[in-house]
């Protein structure tokens, strides 16, 4: 039963899901609504995360959603992808950077607002 660690800029979630689940299925098995879901079958792109450690397979994934060079850095379609033992996952759809950056970005202007008080 494979623990799933998901980073956010709040704080991570674990989730333990099912050994024979993709991590979409398992997560949402598991009741955790935090990566997105759309097709379920590696059409539209919005379940895409970035794995940041721990071992897995994919299935096909398409290049439209996932390129080589992204692949290699570990980006995958959590519907496409079997963890193969406990995994640190990031999400990795545009709004998901997005938000990430203006979070960053936000603590940054916080700290420096700090500093100069
Ligand atoms: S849910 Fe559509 S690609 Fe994964």
């Amino acid at each position: 039963m494979p623990k799933i660690t998901i980073e956010q800029p709040d704080g991570d979630s674990e989730v333990f899901i099912a050994d024979d689940k993709t991590l979409l299925a398992g997560l949402e098995l598991a009741g955790s609504a935090i990566v997105p879901v759309g097709c379920r079958g590696g059409g539209c792109g919005i379940c895409r995360v970035k794995v940041l450690s721990g071992q897995y397979e994919t299935k096909k994934m398409s290049r439209a959603h996932i390129s080589e060079d992204g692949e290699k850095e570990g980006l995958v379609l959590a519907c496409r992808t079997l963890p193969k033992s406990d995994l640190r996952i990031v999400l990795a759809t545009p709004q998901a950077i997005a938000n990430r950056q203006q979070k960053i970005q936000a603590k940054k202007t916080q700290l420096i607002t700090e500093k100069e008080v």
